[in-house]
């Protein structure tokens, strides 16, 4: 998987990035006494070009007479120590056509956007990135990440209901993948925000992205898992790099960073882990979760039930679960739990 990490080296790619960077450093200098988030040090907002009114994404509670707090629609499952240092970087070797189709398209769409979001990690060229860019990268991907979920879900769920079937699970987890990416969105939204320009090329993608994953889910489900798959084994590097650079010193900004309050509710994370570095540990785990959910869907037939969500005649037996106990980077093969 090398070819995902190479650097992209095109005077189109050169001119792009430079418009990106150019585009955020002049809106972070406007914006650099703002605070999204209470974290010890106030942190800078990195790229911010919205009023103060716009960027209240997930406002205080406010002083309403009858509710006291709206709690998370779904609760995140606890996960240990050892489950969060634990993940590592994989990759499903491809074994069809369809999965070769899947991998190629995840390179492609990874190379557009290392491109858009002038990202480079390869430890043979200086060193490029910085907390900003992270930023950017993060928020782009999540804003992509959680479209298949929500258009699965959908797409399964008006599949019951015109055939008059039962689903057997799936849109609920389909559903909970999306709501956990969407969660990942709202963390980095709290520190730091897009400016016009990435807001501009996120309603591009979106645009061209979900409506391309609706088609494709319709011809071929088992192609798009297995997509998704390969795209979360991307998530999965992506967020151990980042790890990796806050480990080596390469961004200091974050060596103090607090956790926003929205992550300490729904990861629950601990007192004492409450630190950027939690953060990025919990966020690889859920990742390296939807490799595992969508490799494990990519391999199963539509109408098998949800192994994720089902009862096992030999519960001693180690099986898929809601949770991170045995977690497969490589997804589960049907004949073994099915
Ligand atoms: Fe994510
Ligand atoms: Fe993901």
């Amino acid at each position: 998987m090398n070819s995902t990490r190479t650097l992209v080296n095109t005077g189109l790619a050169h001119n792009l990035s430079r418009a990106v960077t150019h585009s955020f450093a002049h809106q972070s200098a406007s914006n650099a006494l703002r605070c999204s988030y209470q974290v010890g040090l106030c942190a800078h907002r990195q790229f911010s070009t919205s009023r103060r009114a716009q960027i209240e994404v997930f406002p205080p509670s406010k002083d309403l007479p009858h509710i006291k707090e709206t709690r998370a629609a779904w609760p995140h499952p606890d996960m240990t120590d050892k489950q969060l240092n634990n993940i590592q970087i994989d990759h499903r070797p491809t074994r069809s056509w369809s999965d070769k189709i899947a991998l190629n398209m995840v390179r492609f769409l990874r190379w557009g956007t290392d491109l858009a979001t002038g990202y480079r990690h390869d430890d043979s060229k200086p060193y490029v990135m910085n907390s900003r860019k992270w930023f950017i990268r993060f928020i782009f991907l999540e804003t992509v990440a959680a479209v298949p979920g929500m258009t699965a879900g959908m797409l399964r769920h008006f599949r019951s209901l015109r055939r008059l079937q039962r689903d057997n699970g799936w849109i609920e987890t389909m559903l909970e993948d999306a709501y956990n990416e969407r969660m990942h969105l709202l963390t980095f939204m709290k520190m730091a925000e897009p400016g016009w320009f990435m807001k501009t090329m996120i309603l591009g993608a979106q645009g061209v992205f979900a409506n391309g994953f609706f088609i494709a889910y319709l011809m071929s489900p088992k192609t798009c898992h297995r997509f998704v798959g390969y795209l979360e084994e991307e998530a999965v590097k992506t967020y151990t790099f980042a790890i990796e650079d806050l480990d080596k010193g390469r961004i200091p900004e974050w060596n103090n960073m607090k956790a926003p309050d929205i992550a300490v509710k729904y990861w629950n994370m601990p007192e004492g882990h409450q630190s950027m570095r939690d953060l990025l540990l919990y966020v690889r785990a859920d990742e390296a979760k939807h490799r595992e959910i969508h490799h494990t869907f990519g391999n199963l037939t539509k109408d098998d039930p949800n192994p994720f969500v089902s009862k096992y005649k030999d519960e001693s037996k180690p099986h898929p679960s809601n949770g991170f106990e045995a977690l497969k980077s490589k997804g589960w093969e049907r004949e073994e739990i099915i």
